[in-house]
């Protein structure tokens, strides 16, 4: 069975990008379009595509969630021996995609990562609801094949069993944060008749940004 979409057209007209009013840094404008969307309720607007690739070539890309803006770029968190975790060992290179459709923006971060430091891992870890704390360690190894749903869940209520609510659970060794160093960052808003507003940054020698309008 074969579907056509090609009838389906949106028209783009819910904001503008002026060239003459950018942040001279990309994660003040993003820090600015997030608080933008938190206030048009977009709901998990911290969900970004996280796209990656290992040596075989083969990309790969998957929802995770910021969970910080630094200085630097951003901040998400998951399991150091998943596909993606395997893909970073052998490219730190990644691109991560916020789109925002109530906006009708996407902004493209693209960079380098590196693991954060444990103490950064060990703060966030503690902050998970007790739960969840245990569901990382349920996830060992992300992305390997389990037999059952029920496997899953009989890990779930032994380690319940092993830490109560309220006891410490300690962070996994396989588990913790990276942060994907910006230095490319596109934003893009959508306009009428397809006349988008594109705004790329990259940064330079030294550290400064220079930004540059790209064709839609
Ligand atoms: C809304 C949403 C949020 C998610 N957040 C995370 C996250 O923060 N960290 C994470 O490891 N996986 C998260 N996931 C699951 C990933 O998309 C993915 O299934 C998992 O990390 C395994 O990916 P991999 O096999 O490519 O390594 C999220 C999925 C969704 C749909």
């Amino acid at each position: 069975m074969s579907k056509d979409f090609t009838d389906q057209r949106l028209s783009y007209e819910k904001g503008t990008l002026d060239s003459q009013q950018l942040p001279s840094a990309p994660l003040d404008l993003l820090q600015v379009w997030l608080d933008e969307a938190i206030a048009q309720a977009v709901p998990e607007p911290y969900a970004m595509s996280l796209a990656t690739c290992g040596a075989d070539g083969q990309p790969g890309v998957r929802i995770v969630l910021m969970r910080e803006i630094t200085e630097s770029g951003i901040v998400f968190y998951t399991n150091y021996e998943s596909a993606k975790g395997q893909d970073f060992t052998e490219n730190p290179n990644a691109e991560v995609l916020f789109f925002w459709h109530e906006m009708q923006r996407q902004v493209r971060i693209r960079g380098r990562i590196t693991k954060v430091a444990q103490t950064k891992t060990d703060a966030y870890f503690h902050k998970r609801p007790h739960d969840s704390q245990l569901a990382a360690w349920v996830s060992e190894p992300q992305s390997g094949v389990v037999s059952s749903r029920e496997v899953m869940e009989a890990r779930f209520a032994e380690l319940k069993q092993q830490y109560p609510e309220g006891s410490h659970v300690p962070t996994p060794e396989f588990w913790g944060g990276y942060e994907l160093s910006a230095h490319e960052v596109e934003f893009w808003q959508g306009r009428a008749n397809r006349m988008h507003d594109r705004i790329v940054y990259s940064q330079q020698q030294g550290g400064g940004w220079m930004t540059k309008r790209l064709l839609p």
